[in-house]
């Protein structure tokens, strides 16, 4: 039998409409485009399975050549809340030696997975630049001293679901973000 989520769609408010995403997704495309120098590529990395909506948005306004590269992250074990033991899935990145990346992610929480992914990155590929995209900032629920260099809208300490987030899998498709009322960020589930 097919698994049904235990939160109900209707149960939803919508935190950030269809609307306000796409303008601040072109907004953030334009300022992103102009740290990185005219003519050269940039390496645009999608960390799956979150930021798949914002990465492919994001790049439709690019003029820049770019590759798209894509990795997963997740944590050993079964946690339900944010965690130390990070590790890179499905890593097959081609050397970024002194290339241009763009890290993409959907949102940073407790900023364990950037600081985890920005340290990978560095010492791993010395790219020639490294920029950091988040379409969303809780900034509130900071465990980690990190900021990205970009980020779309800073948000309080919800849950939220939609435009690639999901809650147990569910609500990616969803075309706005949205939050369950009684919903706290700690709930999360990767
Ligand atoms: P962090 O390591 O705590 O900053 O969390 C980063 C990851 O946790 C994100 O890439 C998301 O996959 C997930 N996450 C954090 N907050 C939320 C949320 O409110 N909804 C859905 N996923 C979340």
């Amino acid at each position: 039998m097919t698994a049904m989520p235990d939160k109900q769609i209707s149960e939803l408010k919508v935190l950030i409409s269809e609307n306000d995403i796409s303008k601040k997704v072109k907004n953030l495309a334009e300022n992103i485009e102009k740290v990185f120098p005219e003519n050269e590529e940039i390496y645009v990395i999608c960390v799956l399975k979150g930021s798949v909506m914002f990465c492919v948005d994001l790049v439709k306004h690019f003029s820049h050549n770019i590759q798209m590269e894509f990795i997963r992250i997740s944590s050993y074990g079964h946690e339900t809340k944010s965690t130390n033991n990070l590790q890179a899935i499905d890593l097959t990145l081609p050397n970024l030696h002194n290339k241009n990346v763009l890290i993409v992610e959907d949102i940073i929480d407790t900023g364990l997975t950037a600081r985890f992914l920005t340290d990978l990155f560095k010492i791993k590929h010395s790219p020639k630049q490294l920029i950091f995209v988040s379409l969303l900032n809780k900034k509130c629920a900071r465990q980690v001293d990190i900021e990205p260099d970009f980020y779309g809208f800073e948000i309080d300490d919800k849950f939220v679901v939609g435009y690639g987030l999901d809650y147990k899998g569910f609500y990616r498709n969803l075309p706005y973000i949205g939050y369950f009322p009684d919903s706290k960020s700690s709930e999360k589930i990767s």
